[in-house]
């Protein structure tokens, strides 16, 4: 490199040209708000070879340019997204995103902020999201969160937070005594994410107690929940933590959270909520809200903004009452991020201190906007509207004579099989890939009872009344074409 080029303001990895980039960056910016705006057209499709061969990068030893960048932006990538931004997308518990969060995700690009700690305009967005957060879920003023991944990083933390209240602080350095086993409690049917935190955190997956609920949908049954902890204390285990669930993935029960938290309190111990999306019907209105009640009596709560807040992937968050039982379970500052009383190193606490991740994107910022934009009633209605289609999707099936209801709607999901037919479990997997295939529809399968189902799951505020009645009757079509 001659002396020009090192001393020359410009670097190569900005734009050679800002006003070529401007153009280049509106156009960009046209192409994602029309495919928001015509998302109704647009379900999820697969790629095909040539698609896949656009993406290659070979050895990327040479790039091509901003201007390149953006055309292969606009054709190769933006057309080939999961599909759940369409009005008819029903699997697994996916969100659809808003307007507001593209324009949330911009700016947070453009700042790029690191939220692991420091004083800066992001970290007040954060703690404003916490605090709202807290205030919802009824917990304290002084109760602490941190945004991450997912529900599933969530339930990690807060699990740890649980696990270092059991076993004293010491157990950070030394891990877990000889001889503590420690053992936690969730209905049948929780989440896959409790079971991997579980290994996690070096307690094992057999050391999560699976209890049966009332009945399909009534969850837990406290009254084994309280024969089993005692029966494990009898053989020398530790019972440290409950789990509730608001809101199952399989089939959206909720576990009667007062009641847990009675449970918890008379027994000492943690009580954890997996409101992964069920812990939003707090601000549906009645009669959804009554779902949760209890939940402000929660140790810790994990949940997702991506999921039926509607907010843009990635977004999950979570909240532990006590702010104490959060920081001695996570905070830790060596020397180089040492705590300043001003400047730029101020602004305690820090995020880093709540969860495993120093760097740490503005995530806040896309829920703050969601919040800021459309305000948390509005929000409320489009869940309270998702119960409402939830319901409306289990009477038309319970309606369709080839058609019959797996599991009875709490909230937002509905479960249900093709009737009479000599397996069943594997016509509704066809059924619900041919939808898929077709763009018409997308469900996803579980299983209840043994037997594999369709399943909805309606976090999806572009639903309409017709996408359900016409997706019910494309189930029936096509189940019709299939036997
Ligand atoms: C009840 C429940 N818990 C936990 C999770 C995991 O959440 P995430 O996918 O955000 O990690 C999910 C995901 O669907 C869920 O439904």
């Amino acid at each position: 490199m001659n002396d020009d080029h090192r001393n020359a303001m410009h670097s190569p990895l900005d734009p050679d040209d800002w006003e070529q980039f401007r153009t280049n960056a509106h156009n960009l910016l046209d192409s994602c708000i029309e495919q928001l705006r015509t998302a109704r057209e647009r379900p999820w499709k697969p790629l095909g070879d040539s698609a896949k061969t656009a993406l290659r990068l070979g050895d990327a030893a040479d790039g091509i340019g901003l201007k390149h960048l953006t055309d292969d932006l606009i054709e190769n990538v933006l057309p080939f997204g999961t599909g759940n931004t369409h009005p008819r997308f029903f699997g697994w518990v996916h969100g659809t995103g808003l307007a507001a969060g593209l324009l949330a995700e911009m700016v947070a690009a453009t700042m790029n902020s690191n939220c692991g700690g420091r004083d800066h305009g992001a970290v007040y967005v954060e703690r404003e999201v916490i605090r709202w957060s807290a205030k919802v879920f009824g917990l304290p003023e002084t109760a602490s969160g941190v945004l991450v991944a997912g529900t599933s990083q969530a339930t990690v933390i807060a699990l740890a937070v649980a696990r270092h209240k059991a076993l004293g602080i010491d157990s950070r350095r030394k891990g877990i005594p000889e001889g503590a086993r420690l053992v936690a409690y969730a209905a049948e049917g929780a989440h896959h994410a409790i079971v991997k935190a579980m290994e996690l955190l070096g307690l094992g997956s057999d050391a999560l107690r699976l209890i049966p609920s009332r009945s399909l949908n009534g969850g837990m049954d406290v009254t084994t929940l309280a024969q089993r902890i005692e029966t494990d204390r009898a053989a020398g285990l530790t019972p440290f933590c409950v789990i509730g669930t608001a809101g199952s993935v399989n089939c959206g029960a909720f576990d009667p959270l007062d009641e847990l938290a009675d449970f918890c309190a008379r027994e000492s111990l943690w009580l954890h909520i997996d409101g992964a999306f069920g812990a939003w019907t707090r601000i549906a209105g009645p009669p959804w809200n009554k779902l949760v009640r209890g939940i402000e009596r929660a140790d810790s709560i994990a949940t997702d903004f991506h999921k039926w807040m509607f907010v843009q992937y990635d977004c999950g968050m979570v909240l532990v009452r006590n702010e104490a039982d959060h920081r001695a379970a996570f905070a830790e500052r060596p020397s180089y991020l040492e705590a300043q009383h001003s400047g730029l190193g101020g602004g305690e606490p820090w995020f880093c201190d709540y969860g495993t991740d120093l760097s740490r994107g503005f995530r806040a910022l896309k829920v703050w906007s969601a919040l800021r934009c459309h305000g948390s009633r509005a929000l409320g209605a489009a869940i309270a509207e998702n119960c409402r289609l939830a319901t409306m999707m289990g009477r038309l099936v319970q309606e369709s004579p080839e058609l019959k209801l797996a599991a009875p709607v709490t909230a937002n999901i509905c479960c249900f099989s093709v009737a009479d037919s000599p397996d069943p479990g594997t016509l509704n997997t066809d059924v619900t890939r041919r939808l898929q295939l077709s763009g018409d529809v997308v469900f996803s399968t579980t299983k209840i009872g043994g037997m594999t189902v369709i399943r909805a799951a309606i976090t999806n505020h572009r639903t309409r009344e017709t996408d359900i009645e016409f997706a019910i009757r494309r189930v029936r079509e096509v189940a019709a074409a299939a036997r």
